[in-house]
């Protein structure tokens, strides 16, 4: 790809988290319907990640008691168009968003797609078009149709490779000509730490999983993502990329012990991903670890072939805070999908995940450094508690401040040479959290009037960051990487 001559502004929703109507124009149920909000203390849990047979069969029952937020979302089937004016006037440059697979295949195995699902997408779609946002498309961001998990067992069964494809040929054949940028995957390494969010895996009775089982459903992944990227190259013309949660290690202390568990961690973590994706095969290290740990894959010549001969255009990231490792006890605290060392230099969110706009310059330069591909932020936000003020507004200083801090260091980043596509703000409108099923943690630019049990109006509200973001991206029209 040609190095990109300015940054294009962004936001991100996806299917699951944002649509809601999860029985509505003949979707099928999937993964994330199961996931109950469970309260706990002040926060809600992340346990619902990790989900097991009796859990699905509680989601199942009409007569549950539980409160499902995923089946509401942000009431975006039903508010899409209020949602598209809204991000139209932003002056959005582009629009990260997924498809729901359940949406088009209810079971995942029907050959022909749910013609009400496609004519939810076509609306979005021309909308999209006729506003000029370019599209980034995700293709499968943690949902997975229900069936595929309880008939096959997930993505560890390569059953569902195929599946998956057949999905994937609906959405390029359909709407490739309109789609700029293509994620096969959200955040690929989320299977190694959430594998019922990431691969559609149970725990097993002993609430367990098997290792070898998680490795196995990522090579699935990996050769979907490789075959994905080969239908899109006969298809049409848009550009794929891969995605991880990036961490950003620090070591806590200078003793080489600390330095070196970062290594690994981060070899296992997050590199790991992108090698296979970008440099198309297996890294020496993660070979040595499943020779270790006695993990046997079933990876065929011609799989190794693809994952080599269809790497991708761009590497992208979800970039929320930085983390530290220690070989000592220490302090800990919440990050995306891990938990780590607290930083004595960093402040935190309400969640605990620590706060560090250097850490993305940083983020950006590794990426750039290990793969000389464009690198884009498919995530960065801030996840807050927010109420509407006596006057029914939100006046979030502290977003706009992370925002600002952040964007200072991603034209550092360009500063330094690395060749920044995009930048994607997550939870453009808010939307239900993935790790703990909360609707009142709020990324938005966009309030949405809703509590974690569902309650509210729905009703949407521009935030200050919404004037804020508004006016930062039209100072940046015209600004090229040269400027
Ligand atoms: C990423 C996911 O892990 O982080 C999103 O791709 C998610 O789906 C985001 O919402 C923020 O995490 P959380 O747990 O705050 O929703």
């Amino acid at each position: 790809m040609e190095k990109s001559s300015a940054i294009l502004w962004g936001g991100a929703t996806c299917a699951s988290q944002y649509e809601g109507a999860w029985q509505a124009g003949g979707k099928g149920m999937d993964t994330q319907d199961c996931r109950p909000y469970i309260f706990q203390k002040d926060q809600a849990t992340t346990r619902t990640r990790l989900l097991n047979r009796a859990a699905i069969d509680q989601a199942k029952d009409p007569d549950s008691s539980a409160f499902y937020p995923f089946r509401q979302g942000s009431k975006g089937y039903e508010f899409w168009q209020e949602d598209l004016d809204l991000l139209a006037e932003l002056g959005l440059d582009i629009y990260r968003f997924s498809i729901s697979w359940a949406r088009l295949f209810p079971n995942g195995t029907e050959k022909e797609p749910n013609p009400e699902g496609l004519a939810y997408y076509d609306r979005i779609f021309a909308y999209l078009k006729a506003k000029n946002i370019k599209v980034f498309l995700t293709m499968y961001h943690y949902a997975i149709p229900l069936n595929l998990v309880e008939t096959y067992g997930g993505w560890k069964n390569r059953k569902v490779v195929d599946y998956y494809l057949n999905f994937a040929r609906t959405v390029l054949t359909r709407w490739g000509d309109q789609i700029d940028y293509c994620l096969p995957f959200n955040e690929i390494n989320t299977g190694y730490f959430s594998p019922f969010n990431g691969i559609g895996l149970l725990k097993d009775d002993k609430g367990e999983y098997n290792e070898e089982d998680i490795f196995q459903a990522l090579h699935h992944q990996f050769v979907a993502n490789a075959l994905a990227i080969k239908m899109g190259r006969q298809i049409c013309h848009a550009k794929f990329g891969s995605m991880v949660a990036f961490f950003n290690y620090y070591p806590y202390t200078c003793k080489p012990e600390d330095t070196l568990k970062l290594i690994q961690e981060e070899q296992r973590h997050q590199w790991y991903f992108t090698d296979v994706m970008a440099q198309g095969s297996y890294p020496y290290y993660m070979e040595q670890y499943f020779r270790s740990h006695g993990i046997k894959l079933e990876r065929t010549q011609e799989d190794l072939q693809l994952l080599k001969t269809y790497t991708v255009d761009f590497v992208s990231i979800s970039y929320y805070q930085s983390s530290v490792i220690s070989t000592d006890e220490t302090d800990k605290t919440a990050g995306n999908l891990v938990v780590s060392t607290k930083n004595p230099y960093l402040t935190a969110t309400d969640w605990g995940w620590q706060i560090d706009p250097i850490g993305l310059r940083t983020a950006l330069n590794k990426m750039y450094d290990r793969y000389h591909l464009p690198v884009v932020i498919s995530e960065n936000g801030f996840g807050a508690h927010e109420q509407l003020d006596s006057n029914g507004q939100i006046h979030d200083q502290d977003r706009i401040n992370y925002l600002a801090d952040h964007f200072k260091q991603i034209h550092l980043a360009v500063e330094d040479g690395v060749d920044v596509l995009t930048y994607i703000m997550w939870g453009i409108i808010d939307l239900v959290s993935a790790g703990s099923c909360e609707m009142e943690k709020r990324y938005g630019v966009i309030f949405v009037d809703a509590d974690n049990l569902g309650r509210g109006s729905y009703r949407r509200v521009k935030k200050a960051s919404f004037d804020w973001y508004r006016n930062y991206i039209s100072q940046q029209k015209g600004v090229s990487h040269g400027s």
